[in-house]
């Protein structure tokens, strides 16, 4: 029943944790929906070399399509001028590179969701407070926009500092040790701002072991749905505030498949954020337990679909092979 792929899509993702998680599922069901695609991931660990590495391979291969999340802009840039150059098109998403070589980008809009955070931070500190950021790889571009929109928005007011930022590298242990070596610097700090909800946990976790977590307030980005993710750090009080980074998995493959089929599509794709705090986090749950149901049952149907094509392959030969005797 099934044919040859028509396409093949390679992935390259730069790191590996429960955000790539949801997107990569989100791009395997949604290739569902087109059989004549093959999706093949590929994943470091924020490593700029293996993920050159992953690329080039990709492009020997001669996929069809690259789709690409940059670890860090300035050294990824290069193989992706390079695949680009080679006709191959290129979707750039989440994090950008530092060239125009590139044949369509999809994600949200870092800069504005920095904005967005720095303005939660300023009217819950009625303009006064201290601040610490801390900070995802710096060489990200998703890191340097948030950082420039965040600061943008707080420094109209005076009575707020940012005390220090810290790059913890999008991860949970570096941010712990960051944050420990903050609270031994700063008697006072009234907000922390973690780039993403995986390391305001870090952060809130050394905070609390110091004792010290009462006396101030943790703000993230991603609002993931799941165990100990994001929406739940909320429900359960360790977050004041995240901000939905959305994944758009499904974007992307609807995306993808308009190019390789020489549709029309949008070069720039800005998908939306919006804020989960103690007044909306119970009904995000809700919702995203609702959904996640529904993409279970997604695909249990593909699965029954593909038995039943299956099935009626086989029955197809036997009875053309009993015609034959
Ligand atoms: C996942 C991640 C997210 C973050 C994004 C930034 O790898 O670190 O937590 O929002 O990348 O590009």
């Amino acid at each position: 029943a099934r044919h040859e792929p028509r396409f093949r899509i390679g992935v390259s993702q730069c790191s590996d944790d429960e955000w790539r998680h949801q997107m990569n599922n989100e791009l395997l069901r949604e290739a569902l929906f087109y059989d004549e695609v093959e999706i093949d991931i590929r994943t470091v660990k924020d490593d700029n070399v293996r993920q050159i590495e992953d690329i080039r391979n990709f492009i020997e291969e001669g996929v069809d399509l690259l789709v690409i999340a940059p670890n860090e802009a300035a050294p990824i840039t290069p193989v992706v001028e390079e695949a680009y150059d080679r006709g191959i098109p290129v979707i750039v998403f989440d994090r950008k590179i530092l060239s125009d070589k590139y044949t369509a980008y999809i994600g949200a809009d870092n800069y504005e969701l920095g904005k967005a955070i720095g303005h939660y931070v300023a009217n819950m500190l009625h303009g006064q407070g201290n601040v610490v950021e801390i900070s995802g790889l710096t060489g990200s571009t998703s890191a340097m926009d948030r950082h420039q929109g965040f600061v943008s928005a707080i420094s109209p007011y005076p009575g707020i500092k940012l005390l220090a930022r810290e790059d913890a590298g999008w991860l949970r242990s570096e941010a712990g040790q960051k944050m420990d070596t903050l609270l031994t610097h700063f008697p006072q700090i009234d907000v922390v701002y973690a780039q993403n909800d995986r390391m305001a946990a870090g952060a809130y976790t050394v905070a609390r072991q110091k004792g010290r977590a009462g006396e101030m307030r943790f703000i993230g980005t991603d609002a993931l749905p799941g165990e100990g993710y994001g929406v739940e750090q909320v429900l359960k009080g360790e977050l004041d505030a995240t901000f939905i980074y959305p994944t758009g998995g499904d974007r992307v493959i609807q995306i993808a498949m308009d190019i390789l089929n020489k549709r029309d599509f949008p070069r720039e794709t800005i998908l939306n954020t919006s804020v989960v705090d103690s007044t909306n986090a119970q009904i995000m749950q809700m919702q995203t337990t609702h959904i996640s149901t529904l993409d279970g049952k997604i695909e249990t149907l593909n699965g029954k679909m593909n038995h039943y094509l299956d099935r009626y392959a086989t029955q197809q030969v036997v009875l053309f092979g009993s015609l034959l005797v």
